[in-house]
């Protein structure tokens, strides 16, 4: 598949509450301990957003995406007056894509019809599981009958619409998942993000694996859900174009899809990170994540500067988490400039042929691709690869 050149640039805004803390999560969100006041809030992203735009100077948005935390539990006016910034900073495409990640039990009909009259046009809803007993065990603060009305509204509501599952979640067989994904499907818009429960150090989750209250599925059961739900979801029409990420083609989440494959994007609100090019250079862009500080006027970034190493590496990293892998165009049109002509350049030869030998890649003059079997273990790849 041909690419073009990713030109646009792209925004990613931090909604940093949720109503209370999943035991799996190690995203930077709290449950807020102030008196909430969305003046203030729109306040604070109007003056990230400023700030951003005085380092970006003027550039083509192609998408915006609210995630978090929980961005439905934020008024729809904040949400609005977030895009309308956004929109009023950059040159907005004729077709911006601005998604919003929804928690059942947050938001009803009225609040999703709320969302689209601002300007939300994708609707991604954190549904994890469809097992009753599951859902509880992961901590959440919804039911599973939640989740179904939430997305029966929404798929009258929006045309672009997704939904979050966890998978290979402890005590759960490759047959029991199997059937659990195909009653979600019932559901299903265009998209679908499937995660495998990871066990991040410092959550409940991890305090209870080590303590043997839970116990994690083993590799090879893991592996089998995995291959078992790229299976289901091409059968369904929804192919993985991202090792966890699941649409029909052309309804890829074009957020997520320009940052994989290199773009630009901004961050804005507590603990967003970004990765922007301004007239000195490229940029790693962090913000803090205190988030009482910056309703109260958000503190500057910090702006590390990037080489071009830096960049082609995370470059090649990131684009080989998607099926399309790293296109020798793509590479060329954004480093050829700097003297980096081809991704291989920046690859150990000896681990790529390896790794094409025993069938984990493909490399031809097109592009470098993980296999499905490459899929499976990527970061050890990568890391032999490209040595991260
Ligand atoms: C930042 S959350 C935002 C969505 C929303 N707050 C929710 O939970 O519904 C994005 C997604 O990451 C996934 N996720 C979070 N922690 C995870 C973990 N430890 N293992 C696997 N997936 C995880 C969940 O599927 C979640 O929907
Ligand atoms: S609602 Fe989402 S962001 Fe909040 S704690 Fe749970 S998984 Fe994390």
């Amino acid at each position: 598949m041909t690419q073009p050149p990713e030109t646009a640039f792209h925004l990613y805004v931090h909604w940093p509450y949720c109503r209370a803390k999943c035991g799996y999560c190690d995203f930077a969100s709290v449950v807020p301990k102030f008196a909430w006041d969305p003046a203030k809030f729109i306040a604070a992203y109007r003056a990230d957003i400023a700030a951003l735009r005085a380092r970006t100077g003027a550039r083509e948005l192609g998408s915006v995406f609210f995630g978090g935390g929980t961005p439905s539990l934020a008024e729809p006016e904040v949400i609005g007056a977030v895009i309308d910034a956004a929109m009023a900073a950059w040159e907005p495409r004729a077709d911006l894509e601005v998604t919003l990640e929804a928690n059942p039990g947050t938001i009803g009909k009225k609040g999703l019809r709320a969302l689209r009259d601002v300007g939300i046009n994708r609707l991604s809803v954190g549904a994890q599981a469809f097992d009753p007993v599951a859902l509880d065990k992961l901590g959440r603060t919804h039911t599973v009958d939640e989740t179904k009305h939430v997305l029966t509204w929404a798929h009258d509501i929006f045309t672009r619409l997704s939904f979050d599952l966890i998978t290979a979640r402890p005590g759960q067989s490759p047959k029991v998942w199997e059937e659990e994904l195909r009653g979600a499907l019932e559901f299903a818009g265009e998209h679908l993000s499937i995660y495998q429960l990871t066990v991040e150090d410092g959550t409940p989750l991890a305090r209870a694996v080590a303590e043997g209250r839970v116990t994690m599925p083993d590799e090879d059961t893991s592996a089998e859900i995995f291959e078992d739900t790229r299976r289901v979801m091409a059968e369904f029409g929804r192919p993985a174009y991202e090792v966890s990420n699941f649409a029909k083609p052309g309804a890829e989440c074009r957020h997520n899809l320009s940052i994989w494959r290199g773009a630009d994007y901004g961050g804005v609100g507590p603990a967003a990170h970004g990765r922007v090019t301004t007239e000195d250079g490229w940029f790693a862009t962090r913000h803090a994540p205190d988030s009482a500080q910056w309703v109260k006027g958000p503190p500057a970034p910090r702006y590390e500067p990037l080489t071009i190493e830096d960049r082609a590496r995370e470059h090649i990293l990131m684009a080989l988490r998607l099926t399309e892998g790293v296109t020798h165009q793509a590479f060329a049109a954004r480093f050829a400039t700097h003297g980096l002509k081809d991704p291989r350049e920046m690859m150990n030869l000896e681990a790529l042929e390896e790794a094409v030998d025993l069938g984990l890649m493909t490399s031809d003059d097109a592009a470098v691709r993980a296999t499905d079997a490459g899929v499976m273990v990527l970061n050890t790849l990568t890391s032999r690869l490209i040595g991260q």
